[in-house]
C-alpha cells in the first residue's frame, strides 16, 4: 500500500467517524436517550424444554429483565404467542393463561380436562390464581430493574404442552411464534434456537433438551410519547431557581387557583378540588398538583457547596401525584464528575459506564427508608447528597456542574433551557455572601418546593 493510499484511507476512515458520530447525534432523539444509557437493555425469554411427552412436552419458561433502569411495574408483564401446530396447554405452574379457550375438540383421556385451548393464549403472572409454583415465580409480573435488585428481576413458569402432531424430538418440533410482551413500549424477536439453558438444582446438573429464545426491548416513544419528568436547577452562587421547562409533560389547563390538575387528554374533570378524597384519586390516580410543566415527578439538581477539593449537590426528587407511589423507584444522572464521585448520602449508588465512559451513575432508595417515593402532600419526595472530588476540568462556570442528562424510571428528563449563571463579580468562590445566599436558597427549596 502507498503512502498516498494509506493515508486516504486514514482520512476515509476519519471522516466516515465523523459522518457516524453525527448521524448516531442526529439519530438519537431526547426522548430514547434512554437507551442511550442501557444500549443492550432487554427482556430475555427462554422457553427450555425438558421432556418430550408423546403428545407434546413440558417446558420451563424463565423469563429475565435485563433493563437496567426499568421495572414492570404493577399490573405485572403479560404475554401472548401463537401455536403453529394446534397444541393446548394441558397444565402450567408459576403462571396463568387469561382464558381457557375452546377445550370441546380435545378428546378427553382418563377424565383430564385441558388447562388452555387457546390458539393464541395470553399468559399473565397472577400469584393468587396459580396452580403451584415454580422456583423463582409468582411476583404478580413484577419485575425489578437489573441494576437494582437482580434478585427479583426474573420470574419462571413451567407447563406441559399438548396435541401437537405425533411428537419424540426436536424434528417434528414446530416453535410457537408471534410472541408480543403486552407492556406498552415492547417489541419482541421470533424465537430462536440456543445453546440449551444448563440448570443446576441441589449440585445436580440439567441441561434443557431445546431452549428457544425470544428478546424483547423497549422503545420510550412507542410507550410513552409525552415526557414523565423534568428538571429544575438552583446554585448556592446565584438566587434564581430555573424551574422546569413550562408543558415539558403537558400543557394542562394550568391555573394559580386549582391545586389539582388531571393530565391533559383526561378530559372528565380538569379540576379537582383541593382535598379530594381518596375514592375520586382512586379513580383518577394521575391526578397531581398543578404545575407549569404538567409532569408526575420533577428532579431538583442544587449545586450546594464548594470546598477546596470537593464540591457538594443536593438531589430532590418531588412526587407531584396525589395517589401513585413510585415503589423502587430509580435515577439516572450523566455528569462528567461521577468518575470521582467521593459519596453518595440516603441513597444506593453504582456507576455505569455507557460507552465506556465513566460519566454515570443510577441510584435509588433504601429498603425501609426512601425506596418508596410516596404521593405529592404527606412526604412526597426524597433527597440525596452527593460529594465529587474535583476533576481538573471542574468549574462552576458555564454550567459544567449541571447535569448532562437525567433519567427518571428509565424516562429521560426534560432539561430546563437555561441554567443559574455565576455572578460576574464572583470569580473567587465561595464568598461569604455566597454561602449566605447558599443557604437562603436551601431554606427556600426545603420550605417552598417540596410543598
Ligand atoms: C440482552 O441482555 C443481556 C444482558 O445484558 C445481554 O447479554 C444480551 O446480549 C442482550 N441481548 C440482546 C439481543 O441485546
Ligand atoms: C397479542 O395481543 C395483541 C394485543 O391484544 C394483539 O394485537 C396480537 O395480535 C396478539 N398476538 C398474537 C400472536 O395473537
Ligand atoms: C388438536 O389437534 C387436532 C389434530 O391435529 C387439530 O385439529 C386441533 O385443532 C388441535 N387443537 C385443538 C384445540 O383442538
Ligand atoms: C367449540 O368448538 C366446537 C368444535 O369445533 C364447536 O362445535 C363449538 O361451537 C365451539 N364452541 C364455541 C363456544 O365456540
Ligand atoms: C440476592 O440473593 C443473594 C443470594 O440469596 C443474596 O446473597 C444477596 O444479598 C441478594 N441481593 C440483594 C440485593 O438482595
Ligand atoms: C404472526 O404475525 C404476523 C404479523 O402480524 C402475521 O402476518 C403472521 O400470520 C402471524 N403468524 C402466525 C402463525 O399467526
Ligand atoms: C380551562 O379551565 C377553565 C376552568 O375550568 C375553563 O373555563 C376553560 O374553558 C378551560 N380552558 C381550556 C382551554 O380547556
Ligand atoms: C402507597 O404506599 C403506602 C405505604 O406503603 C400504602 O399504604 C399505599 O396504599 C400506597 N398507595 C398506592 C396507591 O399504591
Ligand atoms: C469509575 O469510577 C469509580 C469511582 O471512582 C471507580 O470505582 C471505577 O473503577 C471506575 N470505572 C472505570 C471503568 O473507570
Ligand atoms: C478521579 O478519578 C480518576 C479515575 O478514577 C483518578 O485517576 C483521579 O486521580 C481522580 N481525581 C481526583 C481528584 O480524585
Ligand atoms: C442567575 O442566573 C440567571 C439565569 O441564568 C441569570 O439570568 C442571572 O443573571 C443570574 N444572577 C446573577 C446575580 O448573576
Amino acid at each position: 500500500m502507498s503512502p498516498q493510499q494509506r493515508s486516504n484511507g486514514c482520512f476515509w476512515r476519519m471522516s466516515s467517524a465523523l459522518v457516524f458520530a453525527s448521524l448516531a447525534l442526529m439519530l438519537l432523539p431526547s426522548s430514547e436517550a434512554f437507551d442511550a444509557l442501557d444500549p443492550t437493555g432487554n427482556v430475555t425469554i427462554l422457553w427450555n424444554i425438558n421432556t418430550w411427552t408423546g403428545d407434546g412436552y413440558i417446558a420451563q419458561v424463565n423469563m429475565f429483565n435485563y433493563q437496567k433502569f426499568r421495572k414492570i411495574n404493577p399490573p405485572g408483564w403479560a404475554l401472548n404467542f401463537t401455536w403453529t401446530d394446534g397444541e393446548i396447554i394441558w397444565n402450567m405452574q408459576g403462571a396463568v393463561t387469561t382464558e381457557q379457550g375452546n377445550c370441546s375438540k380435545i378428546v378427553v383421556a382418563g377424565g383430564a380436562f385441558p388447562y388452555c385451548c387457546a390458539p393464541t393464549p395470553t399468559v399473565m403472572d397472577k400469584s393468587k390464581d396459580a396452580l403451584g409454583e415454580v422456583p423463582g415465580c409468582c411476583k404478580d409480573g413484577v419485575l425489578t430493574a437489573w441494576a437494582q435488585d437482580s434478585n427479583n428481576s426474573f420470574t419462571s413458569w413451567r407447563l406441559q404442552v399438548g396435541n401437537a402432531s405425533k411428537l419424540n424430538s426436536v424434528a417434528g418440533f414446530k416453535p410457537p411464534t408471534n410472541f408480543t410482551l403486552l407492556n406498552d413500549g415492547y417489541t419482541c424477536t421470533e424465537p430462536i434456537s440456543v445453546t440449551p439453558t444448563i440448570s443446576y438444582v441441589k449440585g445436580a446438573r440439567t441441561q434443557a433438551l431445546v431452549t428457544l429464545e425470544v428478546v424483547c426491548t423497549y422503545t420510550s416513544v412507542v410507550a410513552k410519547p409525552v415526557p414523565a419528568c423534568c428538571v429544575s436547577l438552583s446554585a448556592f452562587y446565584n438566587d434564581t431557581i430555573v424551574p422546569c421547562a413550562s408543558c415539558a409533560c403537558a400543557c394542562g389547563n394550568y391555573s394559580s387557583k386549582a391545586t389539582v390538575c388531571t393530565l391533559s387528554g383526561e378530559k372528565d374533570t380538569p379540576f379537582l378540588s383541593a382535598d379530594v378524597s381518596q375514592k375520586i384519586l382512586r379513580r383518577q390516580p394521575t391526578a397531581r398538583i398543578c404545575s407549569p410543566d404538567g409532569c408526575p415527578v420533577s428532579i431538583h439538581y442544587h449545586i450546594k457547596q464548594n470546598y477546596e477539593d470537593y464540591w457538594r449537590a443536593k438531589i430532590t426528587i418531588i412526587n407531584r401525584e396525589l395517589y401513585n407511589n413510585w415503589t423502587d423507584w430509580n435515577l439516572a444522572i450523566e455528569h462528567p464528575n461521577f468518575a470521582n464521585l467521593t459519596e453518595a448520602f440516603s441513597f444506593d449508588i453504582e456507576q455505569i459506564q455507557p460507552f465506556g465512559v465513566n460519566n454515570t451513575a443510577i441510584m435509588w432508595g433504601r429498603k425501609d427508608y426512601n425506596k418508596i417515593l410516596a404521593p405529592a402532600g404527606g412526604d412526597g419526595n426524597v433527597q440525596s447528597e452527593l460529594l465529587f472530588a474535583k476533576v481538573p476540568d471542574f468549574t462552576f462556570s458555564e454550567g459544567w456542574a449541571f447535569p448532562r442528562r437525567v433519567v427518571f424510571n428509565g424516562e429521560e428528563c426534560v432539561m430546563p433551557d437555561e441554567f443559574p449563571t455565576l455572578p460576574n463579580s464572583a470569580s473567587r468562590l465561595p464568598g461569604f455572601s455566597a454561602l449566605l445566599v447558599g443557604a437562603l436558597i436551601a431554606f427556600f427549596i426545603s420550605t417552598v418546593l417540596i410543598l
